[in-house]
């Protein structure tokens, strides 16, 4: 285990035999349908590319990049899109990864722009969901794992940039936030 985690909370094969399970499900949910999957860089790219290994149907993906207006944007969830998608939504099953939803700010917002482009459809699928700390009711379509209100890192997630690589899901041990 990395030296930095308290703990590994998921392990890399819970996460497969779950992303499996998903990729079965979403397959089957979208075989009639035009399904393009999309993330926000940067920790939802893991995620997404082991998905789209378990989807059996047609699928494109997509990434934009977004940047944080002001201080405040964690709770006002107002993000300025730094790159946009580079599909048209028009006709399109749009289905967000994310790797994490806690306030659910940024996804509300994300929602809100993307719908204004007339996709067919727009759902949601999360590897985790941090229930404790939701500001916005969300709807999840797709769910992985529920976690506790801890600070974690790995498979995609990062603190300051690190852990992204770890194949697993950590909680990071609280001396090395609180050092910074
Ligand atoms: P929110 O749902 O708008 O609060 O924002 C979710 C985003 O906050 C995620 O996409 C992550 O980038 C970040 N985030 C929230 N909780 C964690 C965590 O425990 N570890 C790492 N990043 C997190
Ligand atoms: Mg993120």
């Amino acid at each position: 285990m990395e030296n930095d985690l308290r703990e590994i909370l998921i392990t890399e094969r819970e996460i497969q035999n779950k992303i499996k399970e998903m990729g079965a499900q979403i397959s089957e949910d979208y075989k009639s349908q035009n399904l393009l999957m999309m993330s926000v860089l940067k920790g939802a790219v893991v995620f997404l590319a082991d998905l789209m290994r378990k989807i059996s149907i047609h699928t494109e993906i997509d990434f934009m990049a977004v940047s944080s207006y002001g201080k405040n944007t964690k709770t006002s969830g107002v993000v300025k899109i730094v790159k946009d998608l580079d599909t048209a939504l028009e006709g399109y099953d749009v289905l967000i990864v994310e790797d994490i939803l806690d306030s659910g700010m940024t996804l509300n917002y994300l929602i809100n722009i993307l719908g204004e482009r007339h996709p067919h459809s727009v759902r949601i699928a999360t590897l985790l969901n941090k229930p404790s700390r939701r500001l916005k009711d969300i709807k999840l379509d797709y769910c992985g794992f529920v976690i506790p209100d801890e600070f974690v890192v790995g498979y995609g997630l990062d603190y300051c940039e690190k852990y992204r690589n770890l194949p697993y899901i950590g909680v990071l041990k609280k001396e090395i936030y609180q050092g910074q």
